[in-house]
């Protein structure tokens, strides 16, 4: 049985109910966060609420909880669901706050109405063994989506339809073009190697600021291995030795098929073994509650 919290309760998750006026329902009027946990450690927890923060703010949403309480309420969960998972605890914790519901159905803001708020956790299973020893394959698609989207915003509806079409394609990512500008993938961050330069793009309204990509920079930054944050272009992207992509879920993953044509040589580059070997160094810390 999963555990999940909704609006100050703890509850199993079939009984948890949220009205159907909820806006979150209705308009897509909200913001989340996916978190993993390693060990049942949280990582990177203040970098993930600072930007539930941005997001809450971008939507004109006060946070309906201080950090201090946002940490009890995932902890517990975590806490609850542990039996859930395998000897590693490893989860995934998604939260949710919505606009909340009101008895009628109109796009401007209600006058007082509560926040819904929502968490649950999930077994996180680790990458796929194969995926890390060959690599996945991506496409290329038009980016659709809304001129903000530094904003976690629960209306996910663009991101869905690229994801699929990926899907359609036997691929596990959309690599979104924007502009001829390579911006993110459909629900991660991308970075390319070039001549053994790691290149992402940088931060802006365009794009969601991931925390694993932060951490990827930083792990380039403190062990020397040269990096930059650029506008990469289409051309530059099709030319690149090495793709990844990075999230919460996926980790650092290496693309090596690339519209059906072979990214480098084919396999996960080298420069992507050294930044796997520090990203699971890193993991493995905060495991032993050695970082956060
Ligand atoms: N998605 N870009 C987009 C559009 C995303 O949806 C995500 C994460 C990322 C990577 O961010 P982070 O490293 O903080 O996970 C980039 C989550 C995992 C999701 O929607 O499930």
């Amino acid at each position: 049985m999963t555990t999940v919290y909704l609006n100050g309760n703890y509850l199993a998750m079939e009984d948890a109910c949220v009205s159907v006026m909820d806006r979150g329902f209705l308009f897509g009027d909200g913001v989340y966060e996916v978190i993993p946990a390693y060990g049942g450690r949280l990582f990177r927890l203040s970098h993930h609420l600072h930007r539930l923060q941005n997001s809450l703010d971008g939507i004109r949403l006060t946070n309906p909880l201080s950090d201090c309480t946002w940490q009890e309420i995932l902890d517990e969960v975590l806490q609850r669901n542990r039996e859930q998972t395998s000897a590693s605890n490893d989860q995934s914790v998604y939260l949710q706050v919505t606009r909340g519901s009101a008895a009628k159905r109109d796009h401007s803001f209600p006058d007082r109405i509560t926040a819904t708020v929502f968490v649950f956790s999930t077994p996180l299973a680790e990458p796929d063994p194969v995926d890390k020893t060959q690599g996945v394959a991506a496409i290329t698609l038009d980016d659709i989506r809304w001129q903000h989207c530094a904003i976690k915003a629960i209306t996910l509806l663009p991101n869905v339809l690229l994801r699929q079409q990926a899907a359609d394609n036997n691929a596990a990512e959309a690599l979104l073009i924007r502009d001829g500008l390579v911006i993110e993938a459909s629900a991660s961050n991308v970075f390319v190697v070039r001549d053994g330069i790691i290149l992402t793009p940088p931060k802006g309204e365009q794009m969601l600021p991931g925390i694993t990509r932060d951490l990827v920079l930083e792990l380039a930054e403190q062990h020397a291995l040269p990096y930059a944050e650029t506008d990469i272009s289409e051309n530059t992207l099709r030319q690149a030795d090495e793709v990844w992509v990075t999230s919460s879920t996926k980790e650092v993953l290496p693309v090596t098929r690339l519209d059906g044509k072979v990214v480098g040589d084919g396999l996960p580059g080298p420069v992507w073994q050294s930044m796997i070997q520090l990203f699971r160094r890193y993991k493995e810390a905060v495991r032993n509650g050695t970082e956060k």
